[in-house]
């Protein structure tokens, strides 16, 4: 029998539209469709079909109460545990950054170079595994390691890696300070490392304020892991090994210079689908 307080999913649906652009969530309608859809693990098309139907007093409130995170600015991706990043969907929590499109860039700039038939990739900062796992999905003869400092996002990683059977070479540890102790000479290192300066985290969108601050903070100007990763990816890297950083869009010629400086040749800067500087590749 149904409950007296049982509403019509297009009613509940309607009340948490309501309730997200108040908080001026931009997709409110998309938002509060993939909620309800996240709770009845409902594809699209059962959900038109069942906009007449009742919702049980239970699905209502646990609905409200993601609504209720969302209007927080807690991110979707948290609530429901997936990003898509370059075609492949992954697995996320609080203990990753949720992947962005930005670092496709970072991923198809690589995958356009002339690189070797069984080049060695060491992934820095690995973070849910992104940029390592599409790799390792789109190069399968490539071997891959990847690193990160925390132990939290390597099991996300780990998970990401065998939900995709892919197999990669995880390390803990400070940048390339685990690698140095083993006998792998990459022929790239690529990096998504924190870039963000510290005093802007704070003026950033609610959202970002729930990922975690290690993968967000780069010191006072942005740039102080990239002080540290390039003379470390120079001095492993072998002859004509290629580094490829993701930056911020105002790092271009900051991170390049770092490049240039440590012996880094035929730099490159490459710019988002916005036109802001996105990627910086060098060559030893
Ligand atoms: C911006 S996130 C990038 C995550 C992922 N690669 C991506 O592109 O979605 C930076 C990652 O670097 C890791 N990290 C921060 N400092 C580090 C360090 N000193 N050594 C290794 N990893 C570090 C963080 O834990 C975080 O996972």
């Amino acid at each position: 029998m149904k409950g007296i307080m049982d509403k019509r999913v297009s009613s509940i649906i309607k009340e948490g539209v309501n309730l997200l652009e108040e908080a001026g969530v931009v997709n409110a309608r998309s938002e509060a469709t993939l909620l309800l859809r996240f709770i009845k693990k409902w594809q699209m098309h059962h959900l038109m079909m069942n906009m007449q139907e009742t919702i049980s007093q239970e699905d209502t409130e646990e609905f409200i109460n993601l609504i209720k995170l969302r209007k927080n600015g807690y991110p979707l991706q948290y609530i429901t545990g997936t990003q898509e990043f370059m075609g492949l969907a992954f697995e996320v929590n609080p203990n990753v950054l949720i992947p962005r499109y930005d670092t496709e860039v970072l991923v198809e700039a690589i995958l356009s170079r002339d690189l070797p038939p069984k080049t060695r990739v060491v992934d820095v900062g690995t973070g849910s595994g992104a940029i390592a796992i599409s790799l390792a999905k789109l190069k399968p003869e490539w071997e891959i390691c990847a690193i990160d400092i925390s132990e939290k996002a390597l099991e996300v990683a780990d998970k990401n890696s065998r939900k995709h059977n892919v197999r990669i070479t995880f390390f803990q540890g400070d940048l390339l300070e685990s690698i140095k102790k083993t006998n792998i000479r990459p022929d790239l290192i690529v990096s998504n490392p924190p870039y963000i300066p510290a005093l802007e985290i704070d003026s950033l969108m609610k959202e970002v304020q729930f990922e975690p601050y290690l993968a967000l903070q780069g010191g006072e100007d942005g740039l102080a892991v990239y002080r540290r990763l390039i003379p470390q990816a120079f001095s492993l890297l072998g002859r004509q090994g290629c580094l490829a950083l993701e930056i911020g869009y105002n790092q271009g010629e900051a991170v390049s210079d770092l490049c240039k400086s440590e012996g880094f040749q035929q730099i490159e800067v490459i710019k988002d689908y916005q036109s802001h500087d996105r990627v910086v590749i060098g060559v030893k």
